[in-house]
């Protein structure tokens, strides 16, 4: 797969952002880690001994994260349509979450026991058409809403990136159904002008 060079606008923000070099100067992926640390720091979602499953895992920063978090008797099952360099502890799968023989497959790796907590960090590729976009966004978040019925324990939780614009009320509304507690954050290494916030969703229920 060829990849596209980064744009001067894009490298300039990247230099000049702190939490790139956070991320260099520890061990992580990604800056992304940031967000899901400040997440689970906040809201206490990842604990000790713990299934948590990753979608949309590559490079594998929050896979690196919640592997720490969890400890040795813990488990990270992990999926991305990407390759991604192994992580001590965690289970990876490559392969197109939305193609449902992967999605089975990957249910299969996480077992009959399911998972504490579904994180996603997940995002289709974008066209540029806000419309089609956000639909496509929406799309995703249906599917992952259907995956939790299947890979989450009662009790477990989700914690989703989503896009600001339409399908998002509803989406929340749809989550307060098989949820306890359904609430917004907005991390600080999300970026103030980018649409993306994460739904962290509380108590799953049968
Ligand atoms: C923002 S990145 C995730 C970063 C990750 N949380 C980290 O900390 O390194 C979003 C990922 O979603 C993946 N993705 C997008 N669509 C996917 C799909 N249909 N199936 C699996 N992965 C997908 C992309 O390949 C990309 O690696």
């Amino acid at each position: 797969m060829s990849k596209k060079k980064p744009s001067k606008e894009w490298l300039q923000i990247q230099n000049k952002d702190p939490y790139v070099k956070q991320a260099r100067e520890s061990h992580y992926r990604s800056r992304a880690v940031y967000k899901l640390q400040e997440i689970d720091q906040k809201d206490k979602l990842i604990k000790p001994n713990t299934c948590v499953v990753d979608l949309g895992s590559a490079p594998g920063s929050w896979s690196q994260y919640a592997s720490e978090r969890i400890g040795a008797n813990g488990r990270v099952v992990a999926v991305d349509i990407l390759p991604m360099e192994p992580i001590n502890g965690v289970l990876f799968m490559q392969g197109d979450f939305t193609d449902e023989t992967v999605e089975n497959a990957f249910l299969e790796q996480i077992g009959t026991q399911g998972a504490d907590l579904v994180i996603s960090d997940m995002a289709p590729n974008l066209s540029g058409i806000r419309v089609s976009d956000q639909a496509r966004s929406m799309g995703m978040a249906e599917l992952i809403y259907d995956f939790c019925h299947q890979a989450l324990k009662p009790g477990g939780d989700l914690l989703i990136k989503l896009f600001e614009g339409a399908g998002t009320s509803e989406y929340r509304q749809l989550l307060r159904e098989r949820f306890g507690k359904v609430m917004t954050r907005k991390p600080g290494a999300s970026r103030d002008k980018s649409r993306e916030f994460y739904i962290l969703a509380r108590s799953y229920k049968l």
